[in-house]
């Protein structure tokens, strides 16, 4: 049974029993007090309390022997590696994914996202390992303002999980964690603290389930044999 939760991640994953999520892959707030220019903000971007604590718990929930994905802001990895750390993970691989536009120009232009790959346990290695620099589009933020494209998330979920896994996203936003779990054919359970975002998730979800379910325009229908 797949979900997607209205909550607070730290308190929602406490219910969890130990040892019970295949692969995490998560999209934390990079602690940087971001706002876009429609004005929109994301909840836990500017203080890091639940940093250690959520870590904790997300190593707890996930099963030995397995891994999780974080995505994480490149000027804060000191806490989130610290983070990390306290909570028993190991770093393993480190994920960047090209732009081909700048989010942001400063000293340079910044046009990569990364992310940690990170173990609990030894799990074991994919047959086909991904390259550790992968493609990313542009979402539009249509959802949510700092939207990860589907695209981007698939991949990692069919490479670190099998099908009728559980992926959680305990930071899911629009829940395109828990669209790419769907569309992989793995269940998933996501969280998202703030109420507009988790109602885009669920309209998306539910849209996702329900194109899914009809044939594409184009696909050939045979009539029922007579
Ligand atoms: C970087 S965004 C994730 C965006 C997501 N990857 C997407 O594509 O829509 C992080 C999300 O975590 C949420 N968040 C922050 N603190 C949280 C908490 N304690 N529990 C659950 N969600 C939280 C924020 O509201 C925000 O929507």
């Amino acid at each position: 049974m797949s979900r997607f939760v209205l909550g607070n991640c730290v308190n929602v994953m406490t219910d969890f029993p130990a040892n019970a999520v295949d692969f995490i892959l998560t999209d934390p707030p990079y602690l940087v007090g971001f706002r876009d220019r429609q004005g929109r903000e994301i909840a836990g971007d500017k203080t890091d309390e639940w940093l250690r604590p959520a870590c904790g718990e997300m190593y707890r929930v996930l099963k030995k022997d397995s891994l999780m994905v974080s995505f994480y802001g490149w000027n804060r990895v000191d806490r989130f590696m610290g983070a990390w750390k306290a909570a028993g993970f190991k770093v393993v691989g480190h994920l960047v994914f090209t732009k081909n536009y700048s989010s942001k120009s400063a000293y340079v232009g910044y046009r990569h996202e990364c992310a940690y790959i990170l173990a609990k346990g030894r799990p074991r290695l994919p047959m086909h390992p991904l390259p550790d620099v992968l493609d990313w589009k542009y979402t539009g933020n249509r959802h949510h303002p700092t939207e990860k494209p589907v695209s981007s998330l698939q991949p990692l979920i069919e490479s670190f999980t099998a099908p009728g896994g559980i992926v959680l996203d305990p930071f899911a936003g629009s829940a395109s964690s828990c669209v790419a779990a769907l569309q992989a054919g793995r269940r998933y359970i996501g969280i998202e603290l703030m109420p507009e975002y988790h109602r885009a998730g669920t309209e998306r979800l539910a849209s996702v389930r329900r194109s899914m379910q009809r044939p594409a325009a184009n696909d050939p229908v045979y009539p029922e044999a007579a």
